[in-house]
């Protein structure tokens, strides 16, 4: 395994991005960290709302329970969201979507920086923050940037819930079983600014690796998943991906 600080890559993992033809990133909250997105974990805390664990307000029970506080919750991430911009990981790997004969962007995030930093086909695991969805007949809707969150579903007249995966839910249909299927057929994987401690997207650079591919994670901290990989690229992310787009 390759250990390298934030100033350079370790010759054979630039040399397999040089070389790979078919190539995975999953992403997490730290590569939103440098555009101000707080992540849930890291640095030894968890996010707190009101009092309230995030995990509790992000719960399926909740939206049961009291769905206009998950929305308020929501609202407040989404009108944080509203003022800031992807950063250089972001537009490193939006980058990165022309390079490789195969690319597959998976993302735990529902912040949307990596379409706004141009990244097309975002398989996104858990949802986006910028959609909601009819609570009885699931039909979804966005959310637009500015003006008002629409209340209602329009097909069926029934309440909207926001259109993320809450704890205790599953995935959406289809979003997990063809990124396991691209994960398995890479020759690269990148896991870019998660904890990797959440299923089952946690899995997928486990599956990558099982079918071969080299294995890197970028992180300022080490995870689960450190010991497992072929590479490790401890710091920022916005600091380190640009520097694989420097053709040596
Ligand atoms: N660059 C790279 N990684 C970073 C940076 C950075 N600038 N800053 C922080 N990190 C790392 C932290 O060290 C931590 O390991 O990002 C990780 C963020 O971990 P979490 O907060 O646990 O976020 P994530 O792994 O995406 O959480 C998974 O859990 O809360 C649910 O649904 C939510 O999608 C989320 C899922």
């Amino acid at each position: 395994m390759e250990f390298a600080g934030s100033s350079s890559i370790p010759a054979k993992l630039r040399e397999r991005f040089q070389s790979a033809q078919k190539v995975l990133v999953l992403t997490g909250a730290g590569v939103s960290a440098e555009s101000g997105v707080p992540t849930f974990r890291g640095g030894g805390n968890s996010a707190v709302w009101k009092g309230m664990p995030f995990d509790v307000i992000s719960s399926a029970q909740m939206v049961e329970r009291d769905l206009d506080a998950v929305w308020e919750w929501f609202d407040y991430r989404r009108n944080l969201l509203k003022e800031l911009k992807p950063n250089p990981a972001h537009d490193a790997i939006a980058n990165w979507q022309d390079r490789f004969g195969e690319f597959t962007l998976v993302t735990q995030n529902i912040d949307g920086l990596h379409q706004q930093a141009g990244s097309r086909d975002v398989v996104e695991v858990h949802g986006s923050i910028w959609r909601a969805r009819c609570i009885s007949c699931h039909e979804a809707v966005s959310i637009p940037r500015v003006g008002l969150r629409p209340n209602e579903c329009e097909s069926c007249g029934d309440r909207l819930r926001p259109d993320v995966v809450l704890f205790g839910e599953l995935l959406p249909p289809g979003a997990f079983e063809y990124a396991a299927h691209m994960a398995a057929r890479g020759d690269l994987c990148f896991v870019v600014g998660t904890s990797a401690l959440v299923y089952p997207a946690a899995s997928l650079p486990e599956i990558a690796r099982a079918n071969g591919a080299y294995l890197c994670e970028v992180n300022p901290e080490r995870t689960q998943l450190s010991n497992f990989c072929d590479s490790v690229l401890t710091g920022k992310a916005g600091e380190l991906l640009p520097l694989l787009n420097i053709d040596l």
